[in-house]
């Protein structure tokens, strides 16, 4: 009989900081059958080569549209006719008709914009800090510095921010393979808002990507469906909108915690680019992957893991497991950041991977430069965490910018 753990992903002792829970169960071994808040039992991995060869196991499936019992939330089902919920050939197929946009190099190109976003965001919070000296780094550069970003790309610029705001939150706080429990009609709601979407720019399209998208859905109709034009653009969106805001957030919070690491960065903005991996390694913005189903019996970290049974991969935990990265513990922007898992592994390997280190590199770099005396403005102790076992962070954070 396999040992069930409890997992209260929900309460606020876990959120504020997973990594004991996680180092408590790798003591005990790498792969867990776990029982989440809201009753799913599910296999967590937490060990990190375990974690690496379960993110490149083709029998671990995301199409969960081939799962026996399956059900979508009323709605869902467009917009999980994406990439990140396929497999090979489906998967294979709509990845390449984005890929090229995110090439670092088309990544590159973007730099300027994404340093002129960046500088009008600090702009702006120095201009309302100019009374007490105190803002909130979420709400007014981590937040706002991908979304716009990626509104642009895709030519959305007059996207109803707060409405998708809501909606994408309550799509990632859920515990499931993404749709499933998002709960209250959000996820018919939202199709219909995308579809909306899909119809503006078919009127009048642009330069942008979205555009791209629809001609080509409208000049070859079997190579990208009304669906999967759907699905596209919401996981573009979601991406940019619940990522990158960790990384920013609960980078410049480590920094802020490790004076020593801030020093030497300041010191030496050559250390950025690892800086950045560290931030990432250290307290990564996706603290689990999404969820996959075993096609069949699968065999990890000595555990059968029976087929039809949900699989989570803890990325988190396993840029802690000391077995593959020394003193994990410890954050420290010098040391050899290869092999964390923090964008994934495999075919499912994060594509927004180059803009994401732009936009966290520029962010953080531009907030040292403008703020010489930036400082924590809250007990650390005291911060609210996002809920949920998908996405880290801190749901504000208070800082002193003079
Ligand atoms: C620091 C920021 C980010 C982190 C940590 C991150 C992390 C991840 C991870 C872990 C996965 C794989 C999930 C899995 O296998 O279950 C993934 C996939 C993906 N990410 Fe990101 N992401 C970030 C930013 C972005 C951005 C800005 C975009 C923008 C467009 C993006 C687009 C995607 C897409 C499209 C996929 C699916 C790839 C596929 O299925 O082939 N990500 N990301």
């Amino acid at each position: 009989m396999t040992d069930i753990v409890e997992l209260d992903t929900l309460v606020p002792d876990f959120n504020s900081d997973p990594h004991p829970h996680y180092a408590a169960l790798r003591a005990r071994g790498p792969v867990h059958r776990v029982r989440l808040s809201d009753g799913q039992e599910v296999w967590l991995i937490v060990g990190h080569d375990e974690a690496r060869a379960a993110l490149v196991d083709p029998r671990l499936r995301k199409d969960w549209s081939a799962h026996p019992q399956w059900q979508p939330a009323a709605g869902a089902g467009q917009l999980l006719a994406n990439m990140l919920q396929s497999d090979p050939p489906r998967h294979t197929r709509l990845r390449r008709l984005v890929s090229r946009a995110f090439t670092p190099g088309a990544v590159d190109a973007l730099r300027p914009a994404v340093q002129q976003i960046t500088d009008g965001l600090i702009d702006t919070m120095l201009a309302k800090a100019a009374q007490d000296g105190r803002a909130d780094l979420v709400e007014s550069l981590a937040y706002p510095l991908p979304m716009t970003v990626i509104c642009e790309l895709l030519g959305v610029p007059d996207l109803d921010r707060e409405r998708f705001r809501h909606w994408s939150n309550a799509f990632v706080t859920a515990n499931g393979p993404s749709g499933r429990d998002g709960g209250n009609g959000a996820e018919a709601e939202l199709a219909r808002y995308m579809a909306q979407l899909v119809e503006a720019k078919r009127r009048s399209p642009g330069p942008d990507l979205f555009s791209t998208l629809v001609r080509t859905t409208d000049e070859d109709g079997d190579r990208l469906s009304g669906e999967e034009l759907v699905g596209m653009a919401f996981l573009l969106l979601v991406a940019g909108h619940e990522t990158t805001v960790g990384l920013i957030a609960n980078g410049v919070l480590a920094l802020l915690r490790h004076p020593d690491q801030l020093a030497a960065l300041r010191a030496d903005f050559g250390l950025l680019d690892n800086a950045v991996e560290e931030m990432l390694r250290y307290d990564g913005p996706v603290e689990t992957s999404t969820w996959r189903y075993a096609g069949e019996p699968v065999e990890i970290g000595g555990t059968v893991l029976p087929a039809g049974d949900t699989v989570v991969v803890g990325l988190s935990s396993a840029a802690r497991d000391a077995a593959r990265f020394e003193t994990a513990d410890r954050f420290d922007i010098t040391r050899d950041t290869r092999g964390h898992l923090a964008f994934g592994h495999g075919i499912h390997y994060c594509l927004g991977a180059p803009l994401a280190r732009l936009e966290g590199r520029i962010a953080v770099r531009t907030l040292l430069e403008r703020c010489p005396d930036l400082a924590l403005d809250a007990d650390p102790g005291t911060l609210a965490w996002r809920p949920g076992i998908l996405m880290r962070g801190p749901v504000r954070l208070p800082v002193r910018v003079r």
